[in-house]
């Protein structure tokens, strides 16, 4: 199991101390929302942010990118220090030539979809990716409930893959990541049931005792 903390919902003004206080609570990997207000409707950090919080942090860093037009910007992401690059199958016409361009930055790679995107987009793709990010919610913001045909989804996905790596983002709680685990996810994705507690670190060690 892995506990991947997105720093969406920290608080940037001492997002060190928040990385860290998740570190001491085990997380796994820290969680990077890209966003570009075009895929998505918000807008969060670049690059530039991203290579600060790799001076930050010795835990892998897991890139997930909201952006249209993902094939100009993962270069400079894998630059930044990152170990994951996930890209959405819907922000992109050449999904195969993405993948293995990441592959070639010397990154994992990652492919996500929408809640309302079936697996049919991405099946063809599912030995090449390193892992699939099943989004339970609508992508853009923290905060949101997790929508249960969602996990349908990734029942179905495990079934025909069942050594896959499955990641979960949106409306994970300590309630829903049993249910998630049920359905075949192994990473977890948690932003605000993380980062709007008093502490930090307690509330990240709460996680890997539910199973
Ligand atoms: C949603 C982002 C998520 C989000 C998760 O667009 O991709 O990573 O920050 O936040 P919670 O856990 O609050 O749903
Ligand atoms: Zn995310």
């Amino acid at each position: 199991m892995i506990i991947a903390p997105s720093v969406l919902n920290a608080n940037f003004l001492n997002l060190e101390s928040d990385i860290k206080a998740t570190e001491k609570g085990g997380a796994n990997w820290i969680h990077l929302d890209i966003m570009d207000g075009s895929f998505v409707p918000n807008i969060s950090f670049g690059p530039g942010i991203v290579s600060q919080i790799r001076k930050c942090t010795k835990l892998p860093l897991d890139c997930h990118l909201m952006i249209n037009n993902p094939e100009l910007h993962v270069e400079a992401f894998a630059r930044a220090g990152v170990q994951y690059i996930t890209v959405h199958a819907e922000a992109t016409k050449h999904l195969d030539r993405l993948l293995n361009q990441i592959k070639e930055l010397g990154c994992k790679a990652g492919v996500a979809i929408n809640p309302a995107t079936p697996l049919a987009a991405i099946e063809e793709v599912l030995d090449l990716a390193d892992m699939v990010l099943i989004m339970s919610v609508n992508p853009g913001f923290g905060g949101q409930s997790l929508i249960p045909y969602c996990l349908e989804k990734i029942r179905s996905l495990h079934s025909m893959k069942p050594n896959l790596q499955i990641e979960i983002d949106g409306g994970i709680n300590l309630e829903t990541l049993p249910l998630a685990s049920k359905a075949g996810v192994n990473i977890y994705v948690i932003g605000s049931a993380i980062f709007s507690a008093k502490n930090v670190e307690e509330e990240t060690r709460k996680f890997f005792s539910i199973l």
